[in-house]
């Protein structure tokens, strides 16, 4: 699990390893700084999957599932990889692991509207959010929404299932956990979630698809990557 900080300037460097396609959707931000924070991130998905790999970062090639989750063109070496990453703000997290397909959100807590509560959480994930007022509600809300959009990254899904279609803990003073998944979301079994927030300032949640259950806190210790 690695953290990126964002907000540092993106350099020479760091815009020399990316692919044309990344060049050219980085300069089509129209703010500076999400062009920088776009750099930045992908500089940093591309020398940690290169460390892993052992290739160059500038030789790496992506290709995309279905839904656009993305995953390495060749994954035939010696050390296949999963990966996901995920950024808000000034904030990436990227986690990479060699067995188990993995999903990450991570959201800058910002003030949001209970509208988008109402549009797209479950009944009873509503119904739990209530309770709370000020920051615990923020807390609540990003709480579920990290847990819920990690869990579709996982299963690189994206917008196709209906988000009131399972529901996960809400209380941010709990583990983040699967509470139920209806037929129809077509979630498999298997997901775990985990609290990975690297700031209080942030929410982060990590679904891992680990049916053997073999995963420890080690696993989730976040480092802050020097870009
Ligand atoms: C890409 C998506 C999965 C998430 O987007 P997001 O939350 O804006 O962004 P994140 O920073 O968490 O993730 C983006 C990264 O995920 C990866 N990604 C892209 N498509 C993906 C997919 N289908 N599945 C998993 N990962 C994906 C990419 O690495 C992408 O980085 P990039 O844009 O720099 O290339 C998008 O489909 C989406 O908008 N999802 C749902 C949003 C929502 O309404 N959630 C409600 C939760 S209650």
């Amino acid at each position: 699990m690695y953290a990126i900080d964002l907000d540092a300037p993106a350099l020479d460097r760091h815009w020399a390893v990316l692919s044309a396609e990344e060049t050219a959707r980085a300069r089509r931000f129209v703010r500076p700084a999400d062009t920088a924070h776009f750099v930045r991130a992908h500089a940093a998905l591309r020398h940690v999957l290169a460390a892993w790999c052992e290739q160059a970062p500038e030789r790496l090639v992506f290709a995309a599932g279905a839904h656009g989750k993305p995953h390495l063109a060749d994954n035939t070496g010696s050390r296949p990889v999963r990966f996901n990453l995920s950024h808000s703000g000034g904030i990436a997290l990227l986690a990479l692991c060699e067995q188990y397909e993995l999903g990450i959100d991570v959201e800058v807590m910002r003030g949001v509207s209970p509208k988008i509560a109402e549009e797209y959480f479950a009944p009873r994930e509503r119904a739990a959010l209530a309770q709370y007022s000020g920051d615990e509600w923020l807390q609540a809300f990003f709480r579920c929404w990290t847990s819920k959009e990690a869990l579709l990254k996982g299963e690189g899904l994206g917008l196709n299932v209906p988000l009131d279609a399972f529901e996960v803990v809400v209380n941010p003073a709990q583990p983040p956990a699967i509470v139920s998944i209806a037929p129809q979301a077509a979630i498999q079994p298997g997901w775990r979630l985990f609290d990975v927030s690297p700031a209080a300032h942030a929410a982060g949640t990590l679904a891992v698809h680990d049916p053997r259950a073999s995963l420890t806190v080690e696993h989730l210790q976040c480092r802050w990557l020097q870009l």
